[in-house]
């Protein structure tokens, strides 16, 4: 095990890591992006002229707000604004949606097929005619999602992964909490990561990592945790699972304060009111010293946005200009974190290097000693 200025100086050594894990999108990506945002404007466009007719009180509040952010993706693509080009999207015929929806099918990604399947679903949804949640369960997509997304696996995880196997070599016996661990698909690849570590070079492989972890797998709902006991069986001896709203101060739902090396959160501190309470229960979890492995989306993407829309969680954000969408731009989480007893954002890879296709990155901090 090394030791504690090596432990210290860990996120300094990152740095190094991050060269070897950029990520540049090839041909194939860049087409696979591009015809999500495009698809996504239709259905946003077409569900927009069909409900204006509608009379909004008898919409959801949530379902309100999300009315006027379709409004604004409509003006933002026509204006040129969504994507390079995106001024010509509002003349494309039939043929050119038909061929979009087609190539999006053809990739049997869940991603893509959730997308459609909400797009398609919009105007119902709003007319309280189907709910959201039975549209993103059906056929475990939504699961399937967090599993395929690419920039989450292809992307966003190998980077979680490639940081996590790096912590887990200064500090194999980490006590580990996870917030928002939902469907486990970032605990996942952090377990994975640590048993990497462990593994011993010589050996090929298999299930038999010397494991010194203390994982806690938290969340707002206590609904995921037998199927997350299924998915996770491997690991369950070294696991604790417990319910936590990380909204509410972690210490009056019974988590001891300054018990944990590193909190895993993975697109949950977004769904929260305020980031700056968010944040200060997240640091009252760690150790002086402690590290934060944050995942979040930290620049829109109209997909996206399109399928968690449709969920109240999305539009809770209310502070720091996030009225139009729950994200936080790097520079917010940086100030924020700083607020609260954080270093700031010591680290940070987004999820590729093309900006325009950018969206979702991992973020590092450490918790400051409490003054
Ligand atoms: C978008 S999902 C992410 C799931 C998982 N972290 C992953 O990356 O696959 C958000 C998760 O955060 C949880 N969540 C939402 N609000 C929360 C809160 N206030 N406190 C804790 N968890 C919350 C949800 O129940 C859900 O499981």
């Amino acid at each position: 095990m090394l030791s504690t200025t090596q432990e210290y100086n860990w996120t300094r050594s990152l740095e190094t890591l991050k060269d070897s894990i950029r990520i540049q999108l090839d041909e194939q990506q860049v087409k696979f992006e591009g015809a999500m945002v495009r698809s996504a404007y239709h259905f946003i466009t077409d569900a927009a002229q069909e409900l204006k007719g509608d009379d909004q009180e008898d919409w959801e509040w949530h379902h309100q707000v999300m009315y006027n952010w379709m409004l604004k993706i409509v003006s933002l693509g026509n204006s040129g604004d969504i994507a390079p080009g995106s001024e010509t999207w509002e003349a494309d015929g039939v043929q050119v949606r038909q061929s979009l929806g087609e190539y999006l099918e053809s990739t049997g990604d869940a991603s893509a097929q959730l997308m459609v399947r909400v797009g398609q679903n919009i105007v119902k949804v709003f007319r309280g005619e189907l709910t959201p949640l039975e549209l993103v369960m059906e056929d475990n997509l939504l699961n399937r999602y967090y599993m395929e997304y690419p920039k989450l696996k292809e992307r966003t995880y190998k980077h979680l992964s490639k940081v996590a196997e790096s912590y887990a070599r200064v500090r194999p016996d980490a006590h580990i909490l996870e917030i928002g661990a939902g469907t486990g698909g970032a605990t996942k690849v952090v377990l994975q990561a640590f048993d990497a570590a462990l593994r011993d070079p010589e050996d090929d492989g298999g299930d038999d990592a010397d494991r010194r972890l203390h994982y806690t797998f938290t969340d707002v709902s206590a609904g995921f945790f037998p199927a997350a006991n299924t998915k996770l069986a491997g690991w369950v001896p070294n696991m604790d699972f417990k319910k936590l709203n990380v909204e509410d101060d972690p210490e009056a739902q019974g988590f001891e304060p300054g018990m944990h090396d590193l909190v895993v959160a993975s697109l949950v501190l977004h769904a929260t009111k305020s980031l700056e309470h968010t944040l200060a229960h997240v640091r009252k979890l760690l150790k002086p010293g402690g590290r934060l492995l944050l995942v979040e989306t930290t620049r829109d993407v109209v997909d996206m946005q399109l399928i968690f829309g449709l969920f109240p969680g999305w539009w809770l954000g209310a502070d720091k200009d996030r009225i139009m969408s729950p994200k936080a731009p790097t520079a917010v989480w940086d100030q924020v974190m700083r607020e609260v007893g954080f270093a700031g954002v010591e680290f940070e890879i987004g999820d590729c290097e093309e900006a325009e296709y950018q969206s979702t990155s991992l973020l590092v901090t450490s918790a400051l000693p409490v003054s």
